[in-house]
């Protein structure tokens, strides 16, 4: 199959990079479609780690074309010291490996003021534990008309008319919220200062992917944050502030629907959530502890320590039906090494009704109350695992009967941060 789309189908944090790097050996285009430096993703090559933000997990390979898509909303600043930590690394970055779409907002130092200070002046109950970059005033001011772009960054006068556009509407914002006012020309000059920066890597990524489509390049269209973090699919109002499913890779890039051939959405073998929200198989007891202590379970972005619970079938059957996800990549298989017994979350329970879903209403999802299987565990390890002969009878089970539940088969098996310790079931790129 010619291109695949990587998809977190949980709330993010699924193990997204690795994989993406993983598979990146097989393609010829790497594109970020959504998002921006709220996500975090972290790789292990031979026992050297790379955190990227902003930049597609594909960059750290070599010979590979990197695409930041328009549908992420992209810090330039950020990127710039991103850029710089990965070549310090080793890593080679230049405009013939990085393309940004012209079409990119950018996220301007006032949505991260923004961001934290309405996370500070919510109440309890009603924040979003978000990551303060700022990602949901710009995803706001795009929707609003009043973003800038990459592409006005080339022009003094257009650059001038967008700022004066976008403060005509932050301003009194900021004054509500008692942020002072916004120095105009401060921000013109920082903005023309990265310009030289970033205008560099722009591209019309939509015809160059267009191109590479039609002259047989293989795509991965990499995903940030995860299914259930989704603006119209996720637990909202405690979710990002753009479609994080697979359709989003599309209108990401600007690429027909047509084009992806796979979905592979990326699935911990366990939950985990960082930030406010509704979480039905959350563990506040000695097996969650353990499963955050063994899994590192540490936000990449913001450090915040995730919360951690017990698989939930039912919800993965929700985001791999919106995802259209043809097969996942189960992660962290090795963490459950140890436990006697695991649970599987099958269904709902709610006011004495049996559910196969979770609903959107709020105060129900609050209600419902999970409906576990209990799976045997087992005492060896996998970590490290690279065949099916190198796992435990058990853990062949569990991943079967988690394939059975979520009706979707299993791609690709991961058993350690490390780029090779990859168990590849189908391959998501063959014809
Ligand atoms: P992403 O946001 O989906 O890319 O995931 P993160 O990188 O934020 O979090 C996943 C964490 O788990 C990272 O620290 C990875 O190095 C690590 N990881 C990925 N796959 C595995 C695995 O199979 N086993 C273990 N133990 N760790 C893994
Ligand atoms: P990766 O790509 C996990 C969460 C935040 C918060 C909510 C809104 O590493 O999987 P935002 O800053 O986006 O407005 O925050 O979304 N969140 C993530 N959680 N992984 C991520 O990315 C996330 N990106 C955002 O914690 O609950
Ligand atoms: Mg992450």
């Amino acid at each position: 199959m010619a291109n695949v789309v990587v998809v977190g189908a949980q709330w993010g944090d699924e193990g997204k990079g690795k994989i993406v790097d993983w598979l990146s050996e097989r393609a010829d285009v790497i594109a970020r479609f959504q998002g921006g430096h709220n996500a975090g993703h972290t790789l292990v090559i031979d026992g050297k780690v790379y955190k990227l933000h902003a930049l597609p997990s594909g960059v750290v390979r070599g010979g590979k074309l990197s695409v930041i898509g328009n549908g992420v909303v992209l810090d330039p600043w950020h990127l710039m010291n991103e850029i710089k930590t990965v070549r310090e690394q080793g890593v080679d970055i230049s405009p013939e490996t990085l393309m940004i779409a012209e079409n990119t907002p950018l996220i301007l130092p006032i949505h991260g003021e923004l961001d934290r200070a309405r996370e500070e002046a919510a109440s309890k109950g009603t924040k979003i534990g978000t990551t303060g970059r700022g990602i949901g005033p710009c995803y706001e001011d795009k929707v609003g008309r009043r973003a800038i772009r990459v592409a006005d960054l080339a022009d003094k006068a257009t650059l001038e008319a967008r700022v004066d556009r976008a403060l005509q509407h932050h301003d009194p914002l900021r004054k509500g919220l008692g942020i002072e006012a916004v120095d105009r020309d401060g921000l013109v000059a920082q903005l023309k200062d990265i310009a030289k920066e970033i205008l560099p890597f722009a591209a019309p990524v939509w015809k160059v992917l267009n191109e590479k489509r039609k002259s047989g390049k293989r795509i991965l269209f990499e995903g940030a944050q995860g299914a259930l973090l989704d603006i119209d699919f996720g637990t909202y109002p405690f979710v990002t502030s753009s479609n994080v499913i697979a359709g989003q890779a599309a209108t990401g890039v600007g690429i027909g629907p047509n084009s992806i051939d796979f979905v592979l959405g990326i699935v911990k073998a366990y939950t985990t959530r960082v930030g406010e929200g509704p979480f039905p198989t959350e563990l506040e007891d000695a097996d969650g502890q353990r499963l955050g202590e063994r899994g590192h379970e540490f936000g990449t972005t913001t450090g915040r320590k995730r919360r951690c619970g017990w698989f939930d079938a039912a919800l993965l059957r929700q985001t791999c039906a919106t995802s259209g996800v043809s097969g996942i990549a189960l992660t962290k298989l090795d963490v459950l090494d140890g436990f006697e017994t695991l649970k599987i979350c099958v269904g709902y329970e709610l006011d004495g009704e049996r559910l196969d879903y979770l609903p959107f209403a709020a105060d129900q999802q609050t209600r419902c109350t999970p409906i576990y299987e209990e799976i045997p565990g087992w005492s060896e390890s996998t970590e490290g695992a690279r065949s099916w002969a190198d796992l435990p009878a058990n853990a062949i089970k569990y991943v079967r009967r988690v394939e059975e539940l979520i009706d979707c088969p299993v791609a690709l098996v991961s058993t350690s941060p490390e780029r090779e310790d990859t168990i590849l079931v189908t391959d998501p790129f063959a014809d």
